[in-house]
């Protein structure tokens, strides 16, 4: 029987995406996000208006895509609760986020330059897409101040651990995504970690609560 009740989340289960952006001293930002959606070389990414990557992505047009594989979830929690912006809503600051100028350090993950884009790529992600943003959307309602960003692909970098070898193709039975389900992490549909995103959305019936 279905009940209709208010959902107040979302979030179904979608890959985690690194997006790599640039600065404005020149220096790589890192931030997890899974709003990403995939056709053909295009892609929509639904970013909250005041983050440092929205910020980054409106003003130098270039971002790289690294997704996350499900081995990767530890560096991923690290990164959960920062931002690489000084100024911070009231509600980031209370939910528990803090500037971290330097991602790559405090993730414990290795920046590998990219090809035709400024910011780093993730030397660790077997799938780094080099993309230039295309256009954008606002997105704002009562509760939500967003942006969905169109970006192309211009140059997928692709490790050979996860490609079918003498295609153009990534192997789906070897890329093993990290997925963020309702503010939790999975990967290969097992639950991981308990994720400091969900303690900071206070998200009930959350991984930690369960074990
Ligand atoms: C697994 C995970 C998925 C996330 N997905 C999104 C997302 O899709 N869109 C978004 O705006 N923020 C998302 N966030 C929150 C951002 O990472 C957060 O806003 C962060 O402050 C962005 O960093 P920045 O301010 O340095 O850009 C996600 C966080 C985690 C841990």
């Amino acid at each position: 029987m279905h009940t209709t009740i208010p959902l107040k989340v979302h979030y179904y289960g979608t890959p985690v995406v690194l997006v790599s952006s640039t600065n404005p001293d020149g220096s790589t930002n890192l931030a997890p996000m899974s709003s990403a959606w995939w056709l053909g070389q295009e892609a929509m990414l639904g970013l909250g208006a005041s983050s440092r990557t929205t910020q980054n992505l409106l003003s130098t047009k270039q971002c790289v895509l690294n997704l996350a594989p499900s081995s990767l979830v530890d560096h991923v929690d690290r990164l959960a609760l920062l931002t690489g912006t000084p100024e911070m809503s009231e509600h980031k600051r209370a939910t528990g986020y803090r500037y971290e100028p330097r991602k790559f350090e405090a993730a414990g993950l290795t920046p590998q330059p990219s090809d035709l884009v400024r910011p780093d790529r993730v030397l660790e992600c077997p799938i780094q897409l080099e993309c230039r943003v295309t256009g954008h959307l606002p997105i704002d309602t009562e509760s939500t101040s967003a942006r969905a960003i169109h970006v192309t692909v211009l140059r997928a970098h692709v490790d050979s651990s996860v490609r079918m070898l003498g295609t153009n193709y990534v192997d789906p039975l070897a890329w093993d995504p990290l997925i963020m389900k309702f503010c939790d992490f999975f990967g290969s549909g097992e639950a991981l970690i308990p994720s400091r995103l969900a303690a900071g959305w206070r998200m009930p019936g959350r991984l930690e609560q369960a074990s």
